[in-house]
């Protein structure tokens, strides 16, 4: 379902009053959080969906990875998951399911997050995910809609995973573009929150389905901004430039674009792909940090440090414009 029909069908129901809800579902961030005492608060989110790659292990790395992030984004500490699992048994070896669990467990290991369950039903065609639970300080929650003007934008992660595995599906891309997407989709987003809970930032979001656009909207709407991108600093992985040149265009992709546009001012140097490389949507993609101008020097230093290995100036954040556009692409 498109966002904005999504967000139609939920506006039907009446939204969350609770005090103790200090993130609800107003400002379409990563994950809840909810208050439960004055220094702990719980931090939650869901997040599964069908096979993005062939192999079952690495599907399953990748799935919880992407899951975990949510909390990541929100600078929790996760501790706790519960499996959501998808399968035709009756048509599918188990062992696939056993590959596909086993990635997951050994993702959520690497985070330090128990698998304390699940839960699993019959289906056609499989999907995977992990219900996360993970504790922040009241206060301390990162949201997606506290950028301040002048705020400097950092991007942890190259985009173009999303037509990578298009290409993948299409049998057009190589061992080595596979494995190279494979090992960032499954890369934890966890050094580069540590690195920004150390620091303090403003803002945070991680980059997925919407791709680096939509979510870049949505921190910009959320904080009565507007995100000014430098095109050249956006890193884009070199194969999905290349597959992308040759047709390779995600479904999704477009329709990010199509919904996201309207609220983009594109410098006139900029073609299609370059839009369509900004729109591209992510699985498990890095994590969005804004950061005041003065601390973005110690934030370059903390993720180098943790060992995140990107580590992108790719903007900045600016008064709202008259136009109501709420993304400037600068070419
Ligand atoms: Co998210
Ligand atoms: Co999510
Ligand atoms: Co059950």
């Amino acid at each position: 379902m498109a966002p904005e029909a999504l967000s139609q069908v939920l506006r039907q129901l009446p939204a969350p009053t609770d005090p103790k809800l200090l993130v609800g579902t107003s400002t379409a961030d990563d994950a809840a959080v909810y208050g439960l005492t004055g220094d702990l608060a719980l931090v939650q989110t869901v997040d599964f969906f069908p096979p993005v790659v062939d192999d079952p292990y690495d599907y399953g790395q990748i799935a919880v990875a992407n899951a975990i992030s949510d909390v990541y984004a929100m600078g929790g500490k996760p501790f706790m998951g519960l499996n959501i699992v998808c399968f035709p048994s009756e048509t599918l070896p188990h062992h696939i399911l056993v590959d596909i669990l086993r990635g997951g467990h050994d993702k959520a290991k690497e985070a330090g997050v128990v698998v304390a369950g699940g839960h699993t039903i019959d289906d056609k065609e499989p999907k995977y995910g992990m219900v996360v639970t993970g504790l922040v300080k009241p206060g301390q929650q990162v949201t997606n809609a506290g950028a301040k003007p002048g705020d400097l934008l950092y991007l942890t992660k190259p985009l173009g995973v999303g037509i990578i595995t298009t290409a993948i599906k299409a049998g057009v891309a190589s061992e080595q573009t596979l494995a190279e997407a494979v090992k960032l989709m499954a890369t934890l987003n966890r050094a580069a929150s540590e690195a920004m809970m150390e620091v303090g930032v403003h803002a945070c979001t991680d980059i997925t389905g919407f791709g680096l656009l939509g979510h870049l909207l949505e921190m910009a709407n959320g904080s009565n901004l507007q995100a000014i991108i430098q095109r050249s600093q956006v890193p884009v992985l070199q194969d999905a430039w290349d597959l992308a040149d040759n047709g390779v265009i995600p479904a999704g992709t477009l329709r990010n674009l199509g919904w996201i546009n309207p609220q983009v001012a594109w410098d006139s140097g900029l073609d299609e792909l370059n839009k369509i490389l900004l729109a591209d949507a992510q699985t498990s993609g890095g994590l969005l940090i804004a950061v005041a101008r003065d601390k973005a020097p110690a934030l370059e230093h903390a993720l180098a440090a943790h060992g995140v290995e990107t580590v992108a100036l790719v903007g900045e954040m600016a008064p709202a414009s008259a136009d109501g556009t709420a993304v400037h692409i600068q070419g």
